[in-house]
């Protein structure tokens, strides 16, 4: 359990400043695999309360060989469980055995092109026509039944032991999945609209016209998720959907205006995510699919931008086919890439496009819509309390940037009242650097924002992680809890209750 020295104190940084290198720091190979290792809080107690495991996924290892992955997202996916049980806490922490993580460990050196960008050794004679994805199960982990799946939207999920964090291998949803079969990275729980609590979840085909598979599965019990309800769909235009949106009766597609050239992919000289470019001045469209599978799909034209992730969505009043659908969603200006030829380490944040927090109202009887800036400050990874998915929620909880215009990297979780705009913020700068915010309810709690929101925060002093149990209702600190390991910035997580 090795974590790197410490950093020196940056000289006298000045507000809403930070050290570049504080935070290129995180960009590193995971070097360990811990087996419950007690966690002790440097300041705070943990909750009783809290009962169950955070689970985190991301990058965990970013360079083989010498060489550097392209962009992060390419990085092989790592499984941390941060277990809570009556007052204590421990720490647990996987690579996903993936095939290509298999082989390139074997190897000793890079194996697969990235979909981000990331090469093989030996130049575009060396990529050419290699088309293979390596699903590299990096982006999201979630608990369904007796699996932990690690998610990669373009192929099947990874099943884990959700104890041991040991690889069971892909898994194919008790052959409800084709093989290779894209499943999202971003299932959505809803909480008991339709009886039992679900995991609904989507796959794309993408083309000249693209097919999206709407699934729900039973996520109430240990066992066996059985799959509730399975539609398809096709779409015109070749489909870039990263994330979706449900209510009782909706899913909701933001499909992007965006354009594919795979050449650059074919001919060894990009990855496939950067083939896509936006098309600019083409607004996007809503793909509204019917959750009960009665009705024809709608398309409503979106406001033009790139979207990423969606905070929630609801029906205003129940509305199912008349009314109005309320969509929150992190607006970026365009697709944010990372040219080929640029060190990711050493991004300018300010050539890259800022997301901000906006709601669309869809008039379901005449397809307008109507858009509102919630949040201007730049933020991403925005959350509701789990129990108002697909409901109209009053609070949400997000990564933010410390300065409140421009660009930066995320350093502040920010609470914001969707209704008044009040906001509360607590901050990790100058040396600290957020993930996405987890917020889980206190067992029992009648207000929305009883409860609190675990942050894994990357120390740029200490040069490992910590994780920071806030107290949803003010954001005041009820925990920080030193690390023993040192996680690379993350991308999705979500939280398991004690069975
Ligand atoms: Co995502």
């Amino acid at each position: 359990m090795t974590v790197a020295p410490s950093r020196p104190e940056p000289t006298s940084p000045a507000a809403g400043d930070y050290d570049r290198d504080d935070w290129a720091s995180s960009f590193r190979n995971v070097g360990s695999e811990l087996t419950a290792v007690a966690l002790t809080p440097s300041s705070g107690t943990i909750p009783p309360e809290l009962g169950g495991t955070l689970y985190r996924n991301g990058p965990g290892r970013l360079e083989r060989g010498g060489r550097w992955v392209h962009h992060p997202f390419d990085g092989d996916g790592m499984i941390t469980a941060l277990r809570f049980e009556s007052g204590a806490a421990s720490l647990c922490n996987r690579f996903v055995r993936t095939e290509g993580w298999v082989a390139e460990e074997a190897a000793g050196k890079v194996l697969y092109r990235g979909v981000f960008g990331t090469q093989k050794p030996g130049g575009p004679a060396a990529n050419a026509f290699d088309l293979r994805l390596k699903n590299i199960a990096n982006t999201h982990v979630v608990r369904l039944g007796d699996k932990l799946l690690a998610l990669w939207e373009a192929s099947s999920p990874h099943a884990l032991d959700p104890e041991t964090l040991e690889t069971r291998g892909l898994d194919l949803m008790e052959g409800n999945l084709a093989e290779g079969e894209a499943f999202s990275a971003h299932p959505r729980f809803d909480p008991g609209h339709h009886g039992e609590r679900r995991m609904v979840t989507f796959g794309v085909k993408a083309g000249p016209r693209s097919t999206v598979r709407l699934m729900e599965y039973d996520a109430s019990g240990a066992g066996t998720a059985e799959l509730k309800a399975d539609q398809k769909h096709s779409f015109p235009g070749f489909a870039f959907l990263h994330d979706f949106a449900i209510t009782p009766n909706w899913a909701v597609f933001l499909q992007n205006a965006m354009a594919f050239n795979p050449l650059g992919f074919v001919f060894g000289l990009k990855g496939a995510a950067q083939c896509l470019g936006s098309k600019p001045g083409t607004p996007g469209e809503f793909w509204l699919i019917p959750r009960s599978g009665g009705g024809e799909p709608r398309r409503v034209s979106a406001p033009e931008g790139f979207v990423f992730h969606h905070l929630n969505a609801f029906e205003e009043p129940d509305s199912g086919s008349a009314g109005t659908l309320v969509v929150d969603s992190i607006y970026y200006d365009d697709f944010p890439t990372i040219p080929q030829g640029v060190d990711f380490r050493s991004i300018d944040f300010d050539s890259l496009p800022i997301g901000q927090l906006k709601r669309c109202r869809i008039d379901l009887a005449s397809g307008k819509v109507s858009t509102e800036l919630l949040e201007q400050r730049c933020c991403e990874f925005a959350t509701v309390n789990p129990a108002r998915v697909g409901l109209k929620a009053s609070w949400a909880w997000m990564a933010v940037t410390e300065v409140e215009t421009g660009n930066a990297p995320l350093q502040a979780i920010e609470k914001i009242n969707l209704d008044t705009g009040e906001r509360r913020l607590w901050s990790a700068a100058p040396r600290g650097f957020v993930s996405e915010p987890v917020m889980v309810p206190r067992p029992g709690a009648t207000a929305e924002d009883d409860g609190w929101v675990l942050v894994v925060v990357w120390n740029g002093a200490r040069c490992a992680s910590d994780l920071v149990i806030l107290r949803a209702g003010d954001l005041s600190e009820q925990a920080v809890l030193p690390l023993p390991l040192a996680i690379p910035h993350g991308l999705h997580g979500s939280w398991a209750e004690a069975a």
